[in-house]
């Protein structure tokens, strides 16, 4: 399995299509609100047929009740993996995890990991907005712990996060890392990013792609360079 996931940040289906055709081989991807909310969950429909993995990043947050029956959905669209955000507490990702299972019918379920803290969050703004205190990193791991706790396969994190994770919750559960450019690359609206050497030297399990192979020039070339340097 490719420990690269290449987020597909666009719009319609045509783009998908289009930019997919040179991946001759199954590649993992990840299918976010852009594209669900833009061509539909027909898309992952398309995105299966070429044989590829997918990651449906739709970050479910809600009461448990509800959240089970939206996975129980999503786990009938034959996808790999979804998550939620940890915020929704530990009752809420038991309900993710039981409506899973419950929708892959005794077929394997999909994998879910949490969202910990929005690397878009600021201590600043966890600690006066939301009123949770103390540091990031320490509700993150809380988070982690939690997610583990609820039966949950893995976390969304940073690079600068994952070997903590590990750590706390052992080498078993998944780090998916996004905020990953190439040292040659912009760094685009990314404020902390690391190179896929330096998330790999840390431990995570799969790291989250998007601009660096979507914008490549030979996006497929760039594709295996960065899987080469994770394996
Ligand atoms: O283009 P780029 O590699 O920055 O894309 C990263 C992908 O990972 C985007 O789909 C973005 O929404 C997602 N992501 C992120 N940071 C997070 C969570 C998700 O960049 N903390």
């Amino acid at each position: 399995m490719s420990k690269t996931i290449i987020a597909l940040d666009f719009s319609t289906a045509e783009e998908v299509v289009e930019f997919l055709k040179p991946f001759e081989e199954p590649v993992y991807v990840k299918i976010g609100m852009e594209l669900t909310y833009g061509a539909g969950l027909d898309i992952v429909r398309t995105v299966k047929e070429m044989g590829h993995h997918i990651f449906l990043d739709l970050k479910l947050h809600d009461i448990p009740n509800t959240v089970k029956g939206g996975m129980k959905n999503l786990a009938k669209l034959g996808v790999d993996l979804v998550n939620v955000h940890a915020a929704g507490g530990i009752e809420m990702m038991k309900a993710a995890v039981a409506g899973l299972e419950e929708g892959a019918a005794g077929a394997k379920r999909p994998l879910c990991i949490a969202v910990t803290v929005l690397t878009s969050v600021s201590k600043e703004a966890m600690n006066d907005q939301l009123g949770i205190p103390g540091e990031v990193q320490d509700t993150a791991i809380r988070y982690a712990l939690n997610a583990k706790a609820a039966g949950l396969d893995g976390v969304v994190c940073s690079v600068h996060e994952a070997a903590s994770v590990h750590e706390a919750c052992g080498k078993d559960f998944l780090t998916v890392t996004p905020g990953i450019r190439l040292a040659s690359d912009s760094k685009d609206d990314q404020k902390r990013v690391a190179t896929p050497d330096y998330a790999k030297e840390q431990g995570c399990d799969m790291i989250v792609v998007g601009r660096s192979i979507t914008k490549s020039a030979d996006p497929y070339g760039t594709y295996r360079k960065i899987e080469e340097m994770m394996n």
